[in-house]
């Protein structure tokens, strides 16, 4: 590791939709690939004199789309954290929210408390693990700049979600699901590096229309919205 690769500011996106609009508005410049055995993109930039990494997951070469979930959110995490020292690791992306808590296409949340709701070990110590149930500092300056709401995000495999998994959401008061967060809260607590998640609401989970017809839809606008909320995260950050 050399000096200019560490940063104070990192933002992981896993997909380059969501990735791009927050790039176009920091004005950041592609660097190429984290690591030469990994799709993962790198671009770097400043805002009031901080240095910013913004990491994706990039694209399986296999599958032709982008590297989402888990299992990357976790590898990149953990290499982009080794790379770039951050003082802040933000992870930014889109995620699916409820009719019932109140909220509406394009809202931004900014959990404090993460879960993993298809994680099911009934082993003792194991189920505890398995539900990851962890919770992360109030940023109160970049929660104000962004007007985020507060809530529980839970972190599953897939889009869709299941008649079981819905009374998850409701005994645990989910109030949005996304495909990454709570696997890059462990990786950063493992290298005691503050968290912030921003979440863009792209579909409502108890809504009739299908997850991905939404999430198609409203992919541009959500983003477009989330984009705002990382400048304004980015600038708040940079004041603390
Ligand atoms: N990202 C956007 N919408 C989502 C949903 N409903 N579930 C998981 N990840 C998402």
């Amino acid at each position: 590791m050399t000096p200019r690769n560490t940063c104070d500011l990192l933002i992981q996106v896993a997909m380059q939709a969501e990735a791009l609009p927050i790039i176009h508005l920091l004005s950041l410049k592609p660097i190429g690939r984290l690591d030469s055995n990994l799709p993962s993109e790198l671009w770097r930039g400043s805002i009031l004199g901080h240095q910013i990494s913004l990491v994706t997951h990039g694209r399986d070469s296999d599958f032709d789309c982008d590297r989402i979930g888990t299992e990357s959110a976790a590898v990149v995490a953990f290499l982009a954290l080794r790379i770039t020292r951050p003082k802040l690791l933000l992870n930014a992306g889109t995620c699916g929210g409820f009719a019932s808590q109140g909220a509406a296409i394009g809202d931004i949340y900014m959990p404090t408390r993460f879960l993993f709701h298809d994680q099911r070990v009934a082993l003792p110590k194991f189920d505890l693990f398995a539900k990851g149930d962890q919770t992360t500092p109030d940023f109160s300056q970049i929660r104000s700049a962004t007007n985020a709401k507060h809530g529980t995000c839970s972190t599953g495999s897939s889009l869709d979600t299941t008649v079981q998994e819905m009374g998850f959401f409701a005994a645990e008061s989910v109030a949005c699901k996304d495909m990454e967060a709570a696997a890059i809260v462990r990786v950063a607590r493992d290298f005691q590096t503050p968290f912030v998640g921003l979440k863009a609401v792209t579909d409502l989970v108890d809504h009739h229309q299908t997850v991905q017809e939404s999430f198609l839809k409203n992919l541009k606008f959500a983003t477009t919205r989330l984009a705002d909320a990382v400048d304004r995260a980015a600038r708040a950050f940079s004041l603390l």
